[in-house]
């Protein structure tokens, strides 16, 4: 590698190591499937904020609304001067329902993979909150082991919203929390979003919105390898395809191949049946019985559950069990 690389460019190319490898991995197993993070390039978080803003997408709106009516609730369980630590700090909306509720907060600590997304957000908020101690954390999530030494008295304050833990296989949430729940110590709590089950059309029409705007976030990813990996993929000869599995409690996701066809991704040819599936997403839904196994799995105990009345989304705090 070229040791004269600017930093930028050093993230890029591995970056772009990282994604030609999984994308090469996942089209050569039988099913196919291409890791969720990937949908996230610029254009794609472009669209996931679109998502959250489509009528059909109730998850975004309902948990908002929840947070806001349970902020007051919510701080006094938390308690004065505690770090509020967020798992993949995204545009910042529902943490400042937090912040303007915990005006005694000892630091917040926004966690991300996206070093201009994290440097983005921090400034944002110091210049609104000047009061705030901002401590980004410039790293995956899922594999972190240690917070800056400065928030190291307080009493940490997870939190992780937007029903992210969904996009988690069963087994990886409990490993998540689990390392979460190591990382907030034994005085820790941790603010959770979760999409309830309910009715399947509702959940249907969640990821087939009318205007097309999920399909479009499906697709982006075919032009990300065309861009970024010289890929050859048709988009019109694709289609994104999800559905609500009942059984598995999970909506699944899919780019569908329209024909037979042939395309070629970094070098490598690849064949695809008509009607062939290539999976990109899961989104598990919730009952009150699989939060609480969640939660006791990963060593928390459920203090308080907040739903709206209609029942789609909740926001649960969690507490370390001793
Ligand atoms: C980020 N995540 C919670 C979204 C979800 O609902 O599972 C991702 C998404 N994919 C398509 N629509 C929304």
């Amino acid at each position: 590698m070229n040791v004269s690389l600017l930093a930028s460019e050093r993230v890029e190319f591995n970056d772009r190591a990282e994604f030609r490898d999984a994308v090469l991995a996942g089209l050569a197993r039988s099913p196919r499937a291409i890791p969720a993070k990937f949908l996230y390039d610029a254009r794609g978080s472009e669209l996931f904020d679109a998502i959250c803003e489509l009528p059909e997408y109730y998850l975004t709106r309902t948990e908002t609304g929840i947070l806001r009516s349970c902020a007051a609730e919510l701080a006094r369980l938390a308690g004065p001067g505690c770090a509020l630590v967020e798992f993949g700090s995204g545009s910042s909306v529902k943490t400042r329902l937090l912040l303007d509720a915990m005006p005694d907060l000892a630091a917040y600590v926004p966690i991300d993979i996206s070093r201009q997304h994290l440097d983005a957000t921090a400034a944002k908020l110091r210049r609104d909150y000047p009061w705030l101690r901002v401590e980004p954390v410039c790293a995956d999530y899922m594999a972190l082991s240690t917070l800056p030494a400065d928030v190291n008295g307080a009493p940490r304050l997870g939190f992780f919203p937007g029903s992210t833990i969904g996009n988690l296989e069963p087994q990886d949430a409990t490993s998540f929390l689990r390392r979460a729940r190591t990382l907030l110590g034994d005085r820790g709590a941790m603010v959770l979003g979760v999409d309830l089950r309910k009715d399947p059309q509702r959940l249907h029409d969640a990821y087939n919105d009318s205007a097309g705007v999920t399909a479009a976030f499906t697709l982006n990813l075919l032009r990300r390898m065309n861009r970024e990996l010289g890929a050859t993929f048709d988009t019109a000869r694709f289609a994104h395809d999800a559905f609500y599995d009942p059984d598995e409690g999970r909506i699944e996701i899919y780019f569908r191949s329209l024909a037979a066809q042939s395309v070629t991704v970094a070098g490598r040819v690849f064949n695809f049946a008509e009607g062939e599936r290539v999976h990109t997403e899961y989104s598990y839904k919730y009952d009150d019985a699989g939060i609480a196994a969640l939660a006791k799995s990963a060593g928390f105990t459920i203090d308080k559950t907040w739903t709206d009345p209609a029942h789609l989304f909740a926001v649960v705090y969690l507490e370390a069990a001793p």
